[in-house]
């Protein structure tokens, strides 16, 4: 089954063409971060804009390179929630209009589940895992039983892991997105000159939850003292709040495995591209984590275009209803 994936769900308009939902024949990825890098933050009516432009020569590129014609796609799909409003009409359009012109059939998938899937892209990860979706503006703890049985945990009370790390980058005077500046920066800083806190929520009701605003504001207070030239380094603060951001993540996806029996974890989304994390994850005796390739842990289509495949086997083509855009998951509980 050979699908082509549209995702436009933020600020990177992706095509890609996946074949039986783990061969990625091509996936192509425009990148925004130029048009809203001034604003160290995306810009919603700047980016459905720009995705009205890329969108067809996204999706022309994707089948070029992957040498497959219109004729020959078995379906396309589409991310249809959450994300931002304009950013997602633009995607669930075109690829309504494509369906129609083209004659194939149409899913719509849901974001988080997208990132979920992009564990399968390099082989069967085995279900049941717990999955760690760290992006700019996602942080989960997910119980995933299956491809489509995503329960989540837990989520960020405050601040995603990402937003932090681009908050803490912008007051360190670096560029955005921040994570890439702070884990480069880290790599020169003594990861223990700040004991930042660990937040790690041990009452029950908040367990598997995330909050990143107390460790922001400690490092806040840091940089303050940066200005004023006194110790510590930039770089000794950005090792250290990587230090305790990571710690932080790592342990609690820890406690739901122990907690839930599962010994086996995938950490996906923009901040699984860390390196102090990557290593963290290597080499553990006690679990059996999974990170997919770089070219994977940010928003990407091929991870649309895999999970289709399954939505496509599992449901058919989509009702009229699920073409409808939007902005968050409709359920606390679960990825839906
Ligand atoms: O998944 P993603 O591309 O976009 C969404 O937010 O959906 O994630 C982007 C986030 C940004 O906040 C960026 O700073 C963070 O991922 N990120 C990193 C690293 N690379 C990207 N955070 C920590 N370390 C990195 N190496
Ligand atoms: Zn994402």
């Amino acid at each position: 089954m050979r699908i082509l994936g549209i995702e436009s769900s933020c600020d990177d308009m992706a095509a890609a063409v996946v074949e039986d939902g783990r061969r990625v024949l091509s996936s192509v990825i425009s990148s925004q971060d130029a048009f809203h890098q001034a604003f160290r933050g995306v810009v919603p009516e700047i980016a459905a804009r720009r995705h009205l432009e890329t969108v067809i020569p996204v999706v022309e590129k994707a089948l070029t390179d992957a040498g497959v014609a219109p004729g020959q796609l078995d379906g396309i799909a589409v991310t249809s929630r959450p994300g931002l409003i304009g950013s997602l009409l633009v995607g669930l359009t075109a690829a309504r209009s494509l369906a129609l012109a083209w004659g194939k059939p149409l899913v719509t998938v849901n974001h988080l589940a997208a990132h979920a899937w992009s564990l399968q892209l390099s082989g069967v990860f085995d279900w049941p895992h717990i999955i760690l979706l760290v992006s700019g503006g996602h942080t989960l703890l997910l119980h995933a039983r299956g491809p489509l049985d995503l329960e989540i945990l837990g989520s960020t009370l405050d601040d995603a892991c990402g937003e932090a790390f681009d908050k803490v980058a912008k007051h360190l005077g670096e560029g955005w997105p921040g994570g890439p500046a702070i884990d480069r920066l880290a790599k020169t800083g003594d990861p223990l000159a700040i004991p930042y806190p660990r937040v790690m929520l041990d009452d029950a009701a908040h367990r598997y939850d995330f909050s990143f605003s107390g460790l922001k504001t400690s490092v806040l207070y840091h940089t303050a003292r940066l200005a004023r030239k006194s110790d510590p380094t930039a770089s000794d603060i950005a090792a250290s709040f990587q230090q305790s951001a990571i710690h932080t993540l790592l342990e609690k996806t820890r406690r739901a495995c122990r907690d839930l029996g599962v010994p086996r974890a995938g950490i996906v989304g923009g901040v699984s591209a860390n390196s102090l994390l990557r290593d963290l994850t290597r080499g553990d005796g006690e679990i059996e984590w999974a990170l997919p390739p770089l070219s994977v842990c940010t928003d990407n289509a091929a991870m649309v275009a895999g999970l289709g495949a399954e939505v496509f086997l599992r449901s058919g083509p989509a009702t009229p209803d699920a073409l409808r855009p939007l902005t968050r998951n409709p359920d606390a509980r679960k990825v839906v």
